[in-house]
């Protein structure tokens, strides 16, 4: 597979002085989901480029139009759809400790991604849910016991 992730590709599109790198700059500051014709070109930018035909995507698609946007650019949807879940309390104490520079790892900002996540991305988790694609990982755990967890699911596409 070719590891992918939504929020690196707009981290580096933002970095590339992009005449909409600004505009993509301030929505990751506050939290919003970019417009799905940024997202999904950068993704199959990279796709093509990484020579592979399978793909772990990273934070994608995060809302409907995120998704209905995929499904008419590229043609096609996934296979399955891995749920990463952890309580607010625990990914706020892991954002702020992981200084890794980013602009929107602050207390303020945080709140507006859980917000954006529950009110944006969470629909469209149900949504693959009610097509019997999404994987559940329970994130309190290690990075080893996740990791087990993550491979577990992947054993069906060995
Ligand atoms: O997934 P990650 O935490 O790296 O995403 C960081 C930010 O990038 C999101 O809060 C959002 O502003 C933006 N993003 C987006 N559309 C995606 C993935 C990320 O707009 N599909
Ligand atoms: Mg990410």
């Amino acid at each position: 597979f070719a590891h992918l992730s939504a929020g690196d590709l707009l981290r580096a599109h933002m970095k590339s002085g992009s005449p909409d790198g600004n505009m993509v700059a301030e929505m990751i500051k506050q939290g919003q989901i970019v417009p799905s014709e940024v997202t999904v070109n950068l993704l199959l930018d990279a796709m093509r480029a990484s020579g592979k035909d399978k793909f772990l995507i990273d934070g994608f698609p995060r809302n409907k139009e995120n998704r209905d946007a995929w499904e008419i650019t590229a043609g096609y949807d996934c296979d399955m759809v891995l749920f990463f879940d952890c309580p607010e309390d625990v990914m706020t104490q892991r954002l702020l400790g992981r200084n890794e520079g980013r602009t929107d790892d602050n207390i303020e900002t945080i709140k507006k991604r859980f917000k954006t996540f529950t009110d944006s991305s969470m629909p469209v988790v149900e949504y693959y849910r009610g097509l019997g694609k999404v994987a559940s990982v329970d994130a309190v755990a290690s990075p080893e016991e996740v990791y087990a967890s993550v491979k577990d699911h992947f054993a069906k596409f060995a």
